[in-house]
């Protein structure tokens, strides 16, 4: 038995890329191991901290995203980061033992600052938080002193410096107390977005847990197929088919995939036929999670206390480590 933890910034509701490759594996997770998820809102803050009107309406969706997919509070502990101070006090403290070229040259955060740069708005700034964005995730993990993080593969080389970080604390401090903590990857393809790239809420190519059956026909019947195909019944390359046959292969099963391969590869299968039925595939799918998702967006009640519970006693936690912490550095 392990304990867990993991966390994501809260930008409002999830998609399937969310889903699929990282919720999911924590859902198969839960069940033995000991389990703390949270929502990263101060993560959320470095690069939107001059736009926090839905910052509170955010976290609540991505709660509910997860009670929907799955994750059982009754297994799992569900929080909120900025209601655990305990972890700015640890952020301190990993921020000083942090040498600066570590976070400089974090390749995730270079991205960020990448496409911040291109973005036309007054923060295009990267604010000393940001750049403190591997730091205070270490001291999320840290916090609960953790075995190992599930996380997408964006997340690995943050999760490499946590590492770091975890060796350098115990060798300043000649301690063995914190444990390094390994990456869980999920094994589940990844899911591109409906135009091939990265699924992405930025680039407009997602299709979210808690969009309607119609919006997500709709936006299957957008996916990207084969682009040499431009009548009915030339002979199709699933192969080469961008989009829709990536999500059959994600979705459907073997004998579903088989049947698509070759009545496409026939010519007797259309590209608008055939995400016709891929959307009610991907909806037939997400029915159930769906269902509980409009469950708890009527009792909010349950999802505060959900959260509200939970916080408190990641907190009583918190505590135990810091005052460790705090102990082994020697702090009055
Ligand atoms: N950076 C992660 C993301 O963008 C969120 C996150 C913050 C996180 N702190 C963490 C993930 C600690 C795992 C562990 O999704």
């Amino acid at each position: 038995m392990q304990r867990i933890v993991s966390g994501m910034r809260s930008t409002g509701r999830l998609h399937l890329g969310h889903y699929l490759g990282v919720i999911q594996n924590w859902v198969n997770l839960q069940n033995d191991n000991e389990c703390y998820f949270f929502v990263a809102d101060w993560h959320a803050l470095t690069t939107k901290y001059d736009n926090t009107k839905d910052l509170r309406q955010d976290v609540i969706d991505v709660v509910i995203d997860w009670l929907a997919s799955g994750i059982n509070p009754e297994k799992s502990t569900i929080y909120v980061q900025s209601l655990i101070p305990e972890i700015a006090e640890l952020n301190i403290y990993l921020s000083m033992v942090t040498p600066q070229n570590w976070v400089e040259r974090d390749p995730t955060l270079k991205d960020m600052a990448k496409i911040l740069r291109s973005k036309e708005s007054t923060n295009s700034q990267i604010s000393y938080g940001l750049m403190g964005y591997p730091v205070l995730m270490s001291a999320d993990i840290m916090m609960l002193n953790a075995n190992a993080v599930p996380v997408g593969v964006d997340q690995v080389a943050h999760i490499e410096i946590t590492r770091d970080i975890v060796r350098r604390f115990n060798n300043i401090y000649k301690t063995d107390f914190f444990n390094e903590p390994q990456p869980l990857l999920n094994h589940c393809s990844l899911i591109c977005g409906l135009d091939g790239n990265k699924m992405s809420k930025s680039y407009n190519n997602d299709i979210k847990i808690s969009d309607t059956e119609e919006i997500t026909a709709k936006k299957i019947m957008t996916a990207i197929t084969d682009r040499s195909r431009l009548r009915r019944d030339d002979l199709g390359h699933p192969d080469q088919c961008e989009v829709a046959f990536k999500y059959w292969q994600v979705f459907g099963d073997n004998a579903q995939v088989e049947t698509v391969k070759s009545e496409c590869e026939k010519g007797i299968r259309g590209c608008a036929d055939c995400k016709r039925q891929l959307g009610s595939l991907v909806n037939q799918r997400l029915h159930e999670i769906r269902e509980r998702r409009k469950y708890y967006e009527e009792h909010l009640d349950e999802v505060n206390e959900i959260i509200r519970s939970g916080s408190e006693k990641t907190r009583l936690e918190a505590q135990k480590v810091l005052k460790e912490v705090r102990n082994i550095i020697g702090m009055y």
